[in-house]
């Protein structure tokens, strides 16, 4: 599921240093295969991820990576950064980069970052078609996000990240979001003013900006799930595992705001 596909006579050429037409003639013959099936369409196109062989001889053959990492607070959602401990030196922590994943560790990439000081759910993938989708606003993949707050919340919020809110500074209105309230109270033990925020995209400190507009910090965020994928409970913070095949055609299935916002 690479977004960038080329031609497979292309490729073929290219890799083995033949013409177009000795290309043609290896079609014809059925001496190429690609993902395990005889191909004579010269005009085919595949991605990175196709596996293609020649008489039986592997000329492609890239595995896509699909990793759900529970972000800690305090690590910073880059491949690389001179600061920070990144999201890529905890899955090499781990050991989690092996073998294949590791040949394939500069093509990771971050799909939808946290801040430095949010905590969750965080995809990385090698696969560019699959992290286009799930980020794009088109596909309006929802992501569901657990937030505390300073002050009390009131009845307001709800119509008000339904409505959106204007940034002026990308000239944007968000798109509709749920609110919902989870605590609110105040007693012996403390303060509890806990939110559920779900967001169909990723704007720049989105959640801390819409809580800004009411004067109200987020003083602990975490990323609970991104479409019908929840942060696997097993995962303690700082761990990661590669998805299942299930997860990663699965989680666009919910892939629209599902609950009404509170009245
Ligand atoms: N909104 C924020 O403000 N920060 C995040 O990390 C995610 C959403």
């Amino acid at each position: 599921m690479s977004l960038n596909t080329a031609r497979l006579d292309r490729f073929i050429s290219e890799h083995c240093k033949v013409s177009r037409r000795d290309v043609r003639l290896m079609l014809a013959k059925k001496r190429i295969c690609v993902d395990g099936c005889i191909v004579d369409d010269i005009g085919l196109r595949i991605d990175r991820f196709a596996k293609i062989t020649l008489d039986g001889d592997i000329l492609q053959e890239n595995k896509a990576i699909y990793i759900m990492l529970h972000k800690p607070i305090g690590v910073v959602s880059a491949t690389v950064d001179k600061q920070h401990k990144t999201v890529i030196d905890l899955l090499e922590e781990q050991n989690l980069l092996v073998n294949q994943a590791l040949a394939e560790k500069g093509n990771l990439h971050i799909v939808g970052r946290l801040d430095l000081n949010t905590s969750g759910l965080l995809l990385l993938t090698n696969d560019s078609r699959w992290s286009e989708r799930l980020t794009s606003p088109e596909h309006k993949v929802e992501k569901c996000y657990q937030v505390r707050l300073q002050n009390p919340l009131t009845e307001d919020y709800a119509q008000a990240f339904a409505n959106g809110m204007y940034f002026e500074f990308e000239n944007i209105t968000t798109k509709p979001a749920v609110f919902k309230v989870i605590a609110n109270q105040t007693n012996e033990q403390g303060n509890r003013y806990i939110a559920e925020v779900k967001l169909i995209e990723g704007r720049y400190h989105q959640i801390k900006r819409m809580f800004g507009r009411f004067r109200n910090p987020v003083i602990g965020l975490h990323r609970k799930s991104i479409g019908s994928l929840l942060l696997d409970e097993q995962l303690i913070a700082g761990q990661s595992r590669l998805l299942t095949d299930d997860e990663v055609l699965g989680i666009f299935q919910k892939d629209m705001l599902t609950d009404k916002p509170t009245d």
